[in-house]
């Protein structure tokens, strides 16, 4: 850690679950987190028992004012407005931590003559206890000046995370890459457990059994990356498995097998790549998965 960071008092402004996350971890690396505010009173509460040496303000001002860098840890849309009506300083370090928001939304603090950064982890925040556990290791987008660059690089390492500095405008590409493996796997897991409810199967029964599989899955991309990490019957090349797959989701969740369609056909240059299926039997499997469920009863 850099001493200008150790002499930095760090405030937030917003006190949901990624500043009751961000400013323990801080707090907990030996870092000033001095002031918060939160517009309802429940989530200052709970920031407030998190770092007790943080002094709750009764208006966002008071933040700014006692505090040197500044997180606006607030909703995406609302950190443009509570910025422009804050009062800067050049002084001031304003940083927000949304992935897709571009750093124009503190324009009214760099016009101030204050450095403006993103900083925004890789992670879920859904219960701050959970993730706090889950920051070490953890990637934190980086948009800043160069100078506040290094700050923010060095605020992240010492928390366990790992920088990564990110070019100005590919924010919105970049955010929506984390939803593919963050909410959308939280869909696909849903999917899953639908079907087992259908046999009878509690949520619970079937995150158990699916749990073990994606640590697998996951284990197994670790080792040998996208395409030598995956099994299955597309990279196998195992049609009749995958028409049994679609005529039972067609019968029973039509819209599960149109997203099985879309699936599979991803994995189907993983399967080539992966050296296991070969160009013929991937262009047969690639005419199944093309055929809609009306057609694929009429073929069968
Ligand atoms: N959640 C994640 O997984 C995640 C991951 C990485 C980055 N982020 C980013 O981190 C930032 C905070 O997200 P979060 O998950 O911590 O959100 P959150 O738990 O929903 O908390 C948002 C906070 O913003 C406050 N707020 C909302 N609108 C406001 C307004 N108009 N004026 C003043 N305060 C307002 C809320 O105050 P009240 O309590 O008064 O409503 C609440 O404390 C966002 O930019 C988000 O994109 C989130």
């Amino acid at each position: 850690m850099s001493t200008s960071l150790a002499a930095l008092r760090i405030g937030f402004i917003g006190a949901g679950r990624v500043a009751q996350t961000l400013a323990p971890a801080f707090a907990g690396a030996d870092l000033n987190v001095a002031a918060f505010y939160n517009r309802g009173r429940d989530a200052a509460q709970q920031l407030g028992s998190r770092v007790p040496s943080a002094r709750s303000m009764t208006h966002a001002q008071q933040v700014v004012d006692s505090c040197d860098m500044v997180f606006l840890t607030v909703s995406d849309d609302a950190i443009l407005p509570v910025c422009r009506d804050l009062r800067w300083e050049p002084r001031h370090r304003v940083v927000h931590c949304s992935g897709a928001t571009e750093l124009a939304a503190l324009d009214h603090a760099k016009a101030a003559g204050a450095s403006t950064g993103g900083f925004h982890p890789m992670q879920m925040f859904a219960n701050p206890d959970v993730a706090l556990e889950g920051l070490r290791g953890c990637t934190v987008g980086i948009e800043a000046e160069p100078d506040f660059r290094r700050d923010l690089e060095h605020l992240a390492v010492s928390i366990g995370c790992e920088p990564l500095a990110l070019p100005a405008g590919v924010r919105a590409l970049y955010h929506a890459s984390a939803y593919y493996v963050g909410p959308f796997l939280i869909a696909l897991l849903k999917e899953g457990v639908e079907l087992w409810k259908s046999f009878g199967a509690s949520e619970a029964d079937a995150l158990r059994a699916m749990m073990p599989l994606l640590r697998g899955t996951v284990a197994a991309v670790l080792d040998g990356g996208l395409a030598n990490g995956m099994g299955g019957c597309v990279a196998r090349g195992d049609v009749g498995t995958i028409l049994k797959h679609l005529r039972a989701l067609d019968e029973r969740f039509p819209p599960s097998g149109a997203l099985y369609r879309e699936l599979a056909l991803r994995n189907v240059p993983l399967g080539i790549e992966r050296g296991t299926l070969s160009a013929p039997r991937a262009a047969e499997i690639e005419k199944v998965l093309r055929r809609s469920s009306r057609e694929e009863q009429a073929v069968s």
